[in-house]
């Protein structure tokens, strides 16, 4: 059995003290699930407030970013040390906003990936294709291309500690969702990727999340399906009351 994972992807938003007074208002909202992983992704700056605030809790932490090198002349980048020292489990690889904006490649996600796993971080991977992407047939093609590159050269246990996020561009922030039916598709999809290169009994244990305008009154219905194991979630985890909803969505 796969335990859901439901993470909070705040992007550039809260600042420190609001980052504190979200997750202390999540924590009591959340605090009996134990069924379903909880994770949120505060920036950069508020992830050492935010990990005190966490302490003793079942939230665990995220970065939405991090670069491969452990330390060096890299002016501007946070290394999978400083985010181990800071109290991340998680961290983001390969958001489609990274992707867009800031020239994030297959080749850079796949080596932010090994960074990340080889520090004892657990990547979530990030893949999924834009609107002409699926407009023009190419949905499979595009999200084999991000995942089969984004895990390249991964072992086994490797994979498993691993996330992907299965993320249609379209769906992101626009109020648009994949139907049920469209996101098993795709996480089946990508289920069946994983097989070419690692056995079943491992395939079968690999978390893959829904992501892309995930809310409380969707998040039963998208959930529920065999292949989707939580969401990854943006607008509406910045608000205590509609995560903690969309986390017991994937409780029971
Ligand atoms: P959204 O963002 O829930 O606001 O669509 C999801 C994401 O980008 O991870």
């Amino acid at each position: 059995m796969r335990t859901p994972i439901v993470a909070g992807n705040w992007k550039l938003n809260k600042t420190i003290s609001e980052a504190v007074e979200l997750v202390t208002a999540l924590r009591d909202l959340v605090a009996n699930v134990t069924d379903v992983e909880i994770v949120v992704a505060p920036t950069f700056t508020a992830l050492p407030a935010v990990a005190r605030a966490l302490q003793g809790s079942n939230i665990r932490l995220s970065a939405q970013n991090i670069f491969w090198e452990d330390s060096g002349a890299f002016t501007g980048e946070i290394s999978p040390v400083m985010l181990k020292d800071v109290g991340c489990d998680y961290v983001i690889i390969g958001h489609s906003e990274r992707r867009q904006y800031f020239g994030e490649t297959n080749e850079s996600v796949n080596r932010k990936v090994k960074a990340a796993l080889t520090h004892g971080l657990k990547p979530i991977i990030c893949v999924g294709e834009r609107l002409e992407d699926r407009e023009a047939g190419k949905t499979e093609s595009v999200v084999e291309n991000h995942v089969i590159n984004g895990i390249d050269g991964l072992s086994a246990e490797q994979l498993l500690s691993t996330v992907i996020a299965y993320e249609p561009v379209w769906a992101i922030g626009t109020g648009l969702t994949a139907t049920p039916n469209e996101a098993q598709e795709v996480h089946a999809f990508i289920r069946s990727l994983l097989l070419r290169n690692y056995s079943a009994d491992v395939t079968e244990q690999v978390r893959i999340q829904y992501g892309g305008s995930v809310k409380p009154d969707n998040a039963v219905e998208l959930l529920t399906q065999a292949d989707i194991d939580g969401a990854l979630v943006g607008g509406a985890s910045l608000e205590a009351e509609s995560f903690a909803q969309i986390v017991k969505a994937g409780s029971g």
